[in-house]
């Protein structure tokens, strides 16, 4: 095996200009063996032995390199019904809103998935016990194609099912694993019916969504981004959010000073001017 030689300063300064411009992601200066040892794993993938070549190789007119670089470089941390406390101000303050009409939602940087199916779980079991039922759609997206493959088939590892989801919802809408599955749980298939996993920059228009939507969770991507990205993103948000719907970050993160959302719980906002009224 060939050896490839520890990433040159400048090198890691080309590839974290690379991930901000592509995907909003700032990565601060001491993170060079973060980035370093997430490539390397690329790199050798490739068979590749030379930062520069890599280099060249993301730089060569319409290579797919450049989606294979923000795989490996975005952060997928995720789990079930993951910040509790939002799922309970869903369910008691947003659920019994949407009895009997149509509820539609976007996550904007989904992950692997689990964020949209332990939404699917809660409303399903909103409308046992409440009629008429909520009719609902999830657009589950994000920049990384890999967790969206991932969001997309449903499997999880038994632990990390077992974990965080309650032994009775468990055995409703997951099916175990046997044989080559055995340790892992899938989701089951009444689950995926309301949900479309799909690639979004939240970098780019929105128009591409081609709907709007009554309720938004943003949660723990900001954390990797500055402010001015952090507004630009609320920007594109807030033009496909309905009037006084909420949108949901991720616990330690909050909207910067400028924008014209109210904070009404923990990380919980809702725009404060109706901006159909100001003829935005
Ligand atoms: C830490 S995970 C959070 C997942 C989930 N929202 C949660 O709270 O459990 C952050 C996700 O943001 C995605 N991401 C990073 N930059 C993005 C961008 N510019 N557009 C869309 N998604 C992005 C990453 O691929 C990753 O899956």
């Amino acid at each position: 095996m060939s050896y490839i030689p520890e990433m040159p300063a400048s090198v890691y300064e080309y590839f974290t200009d690379h991930i901000r411009i592509t995907a909003g992601i700032h990565i601060p200066d001491n993170r060079r063996f973060f980035m370093e040892t997430r490539l390397r794993k690329r790199l050798r993938e490739l068979g590749i032995h030379d930062w520069i070549e890599y280099i060249n190789l993301l730089n060569a007119p319409n290579t797919p390199e450049n989606q294979h670089f923000v795989n490996a470089i975005t952060s997928n941390k995720t789990h079930f019904f993951r910040e509790r406390e939002h799922f309970d101000f869903i369910e008691t303050e947003v659920l019994p809103q949407f009895k009997g009409k149509s509820l539609s939602i976007w996550i904007g940087a989904s992950s692997t998935g689990a964020e949209a199916y332990s939404l699917a779980i809660l409303i399903d079991e909103f409308n046992k016990t409440n009629t008429p039922a909520i009719k609902y759609r999830i657009l589950s997206t994000d920049i990384d194609t890999e967790a969206n493959a991932k969001a997309e088939q449903g499997k999880y590892p038994a632990l990390q099912v077992e974990e965080h989801v309650p032994g009775n919802l468990m055995q409703e809408y997951f099916y175990r694993g046997s044989g080559q599955n055995a340790g892992m749980y899938r989701v089951h298939d009444k689950l995926k019916q309301n949900i479309k996993f799909r690639y979004h920059n939240l970098l780019d228009p929105v128009q591409s969504l081609k709907m709007t939507f009554d309720l938004i969770l943003v949660r723990n991507v900001f954390i990797y981004f500055q402010a001015e990205t952090i507004l630009k993103i609320v920007e594109r948000v807030d033009q496909v959010l309905n009037p006084n719907c909420h949108l949901i970050l991720g616990h330690c993160e909050s909207i910067p000073d400028g924008s014209d959302y109210q904070n009404v719980g923990n990380s919980i906002y809702v725009r404060s001017k109706d901006r159909r009224k100001e003829g935005k």
